[in-house]
């Protein structure tokens, strides 16, 4: 027997039994890997489908309690909560993102009520309740001013926070937020409120589902591309994550996921905070789509998508298959 008749070295002894790839798998989903975001609406007992979502709804204040209880059951560590905000309480200013009664804050309570083992995270951002859909006050050019905006976003946050978010995570890419949102909770003696800093968010059109969910969708002038980043860039990201890890982020975010997974892999690898990518509602639609299509197997894409989020070196995911994937891994 000569080297050349046989390969040396034979990669599938290793791949042939079930057993066998337990014991050299080099990353693991499980539950706990999971954040699950959900949609909040006003009325009762209300679960309205969202069209561009199959599969997710605008859940009542008063379904969320139970869904809370869920994710506790199916071992998902942490939910994220989006308001669906009626019209009339739109305005230029988003001043609703500081009303102490808002949908976001009821939700909280009621959920926090429940004693379940599960985070609140809430989106810190003022697009759920302007007129014009961005994340930030405009002058009359359409300019989305920065300072102004930190100003309002550090009252959004400590709105959440004292409704009892657990993390509170700015998505409106506005410069030195991090550090405001820090410097005011710590004031404010809510030391244990975690920021997860949507750092490297990118201007994405796999964002266009959400946005009917969330009921922004007809609302937006213009488009992001003056605060959220450009997809071509990468070193770029790397700068916004060092710049949140320095005013006292406690974990980021990457977003979208999928078409990002190179941005997870080199700030996992660059940073020592946690860090999340979240495969947004656009990811899902597309998943969806194709599923209902008959042209892809739902259960074994979706572990595979979320096991590559792992791959890349991500702590964790928001997905909205958040509760189907926790059930697939809990057999
Ligand atoms: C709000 C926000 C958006 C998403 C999360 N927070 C939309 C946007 O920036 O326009 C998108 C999430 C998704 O598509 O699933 N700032």
């Amino acid at each position: 027997m000569s080297i050349g008749e046989y390969p040396a070295t034979r990669m599938r002894r290793l791949r042939r039994q079930p057993w066998s790839r337990a014991l050299v798998a080099e990353t693991q989903l499980t539950p706990a890997d999971l954040i699950w975001p959900i949609f909040v609406r006003d009325g009762t007992d209300i679960a309205e489908p969202i069209a561009t979502m199959p599969g997710v709804f605008r859940h009542s204040v008063d379904r969320l309690p139970a869904l809370m209880r869920e994710a506790e059951a199916l071992g998902i560590p942490a939910i994220a909560l989006f308001p669906y905000t009626q019209p009339e309480r739109r305005s230029d200013d988003g001043a609703e993102a500081l009303n102490p009664d808002n949908l976001v804050c009821r939700a909280l309570r009621a959920m926090r009520d429940t004693g379940a083992n599960v985070g609140l995270l809430t989106d810190v951002a003022l697009d759920p309740y302007t007129s014009h859909g961005h994340d930030g006050l405009v002058d009359d050019s359409g300019y989305v001013l920065n300072d102004v905006t930190v100003d309002m976003l550090v009252g959004q946050a400590l709105n959440q926070a004292r409704a009892g978010a657990d993390i509170v995570a700015p998505s409106d890419m506005m410069d030195g937020r991090v550090g405001a949102i820090r410097a005011a909770l710590e004031a404010d003696s809510l030391h244990d409120v975690q920021i997860m800093a949507y750092s490297a968010k990118y201007a994405s059109g796999f964002y266009g589902p959400f946005r009917d969910a969330v009921g922004a969708g007809g609302y937006l002038k213009g488009d992001k591309k003056g605060y959220q980043m450009d997809s071509a860039n990468a070193r770029e990201a790397l700068r916004e994550v060092a710049l949140d890890i320095a005013e006292g982020a406690d974990s980021v975010m990457v977003k979208p996921g999928l078409p990002y997974l190179d941005i997870v892999a080199r700030v996992a690898e660059r940073f020592d905070v946690p860090v999340f990518a979240y495969c947004v509602s656009g990811e899902y639609a597309m998943v969806e789509a194709a599923v209902a299509a008959g042209m892809l197997d739902k259960d074994r894409v979706v572990l595979e998508l979320l096991t590559a989020f792992r791959r890349a070196g991500a702590s964790g995911v928001l997905t909205y298959h958040a509760p189907h994937a926790a059930r697939l891994l809990n057999g």
